[in-house]
């Protein structure tokens, strides 16, 4: 049955890095946490797109404390997501998949952090400067590319997902253990 679990399967308390990977709530964290990068990056590359089209004054500021906020929110998703890596078997399919997911998702930060060094002395301006746009466009493409990327591991190849006799097996090696 899903449910918060007190104890692993074999019965024993939960370590620092089980609990970081979501182990206790029967699900990934990564996948619980990247809605917020994800919809940070987006939403200040709108808000961008608004501030030309729109008749949105703040919203290159808006834009600016998404990115910020984006930042802080792909720390929880890089640790989460690292820790499931490198527990992976060097070398395995899923490893080499992982990877070009990492890879793109680190372009995607880089080009917001250029974004933000090249915006931050002008973030009153009214109307976004082109180079904000061009750079947020391209870092929400190589974001889209390395969801799909994470989606192939989740999806295709089975990552951290359980099927239905894997977790009917688990339920029955935890209540052997009496949890
Ligand atoms: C060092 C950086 C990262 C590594 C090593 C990494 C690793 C992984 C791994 C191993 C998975 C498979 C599922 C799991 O284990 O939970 C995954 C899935 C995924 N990751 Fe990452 N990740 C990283 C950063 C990010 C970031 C920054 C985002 C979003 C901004 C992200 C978005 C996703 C998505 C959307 C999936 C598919 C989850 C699903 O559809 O349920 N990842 N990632």
């Amino acid at each position: 049955m899903p449910g918060i679990r007190l104890r692993s399967p074999e019965g024993r308390a939960w370590t620092l890095k089980e609990i970081v990977q979501g182990k206790p709530l029967g699900a990934p964290s990564h996948a619980m946490i990247i809605h917020f990068p994800v919809a940070f990056y987006i939403g200040a590359f709108v808000f961008d797109l608004l501030s030309r089209f729109g008749d949105f004054k703040a919203a290159p500021l808006a834009a600016t404390w998404l990115i910020i906020g984006a930042f802080i929110a792909t720390v929880g998703a890089v640790t989460t997501g690292l820790i499931d890596y490198l527990g992976m078997v060097p070398g395995s399919t899923k490893r080499t998949w992982a990877t070009r997911h990492m890879l793109f998702q680190l372009a995607a930060f880089a080009f917001f952090v250029v974004n933000l060094i090249l915006r931050f002395h002008d973030r009153y301006l009214q109307k976004a400067k082109i180079s904000w746009i061009v750079l947020g466009a391209i870092g929400c493409a190589f974001l889209t590319v390395g969801q799909w990327l994470g989606g192939v591991l989740v999806y295709e190849l089975g990552m951290r997902v359980s099927t239905a006799e894997r977790g009917e097996a688990a339920r029955r090696q935890r209540e052997a253990a009496g949890s």
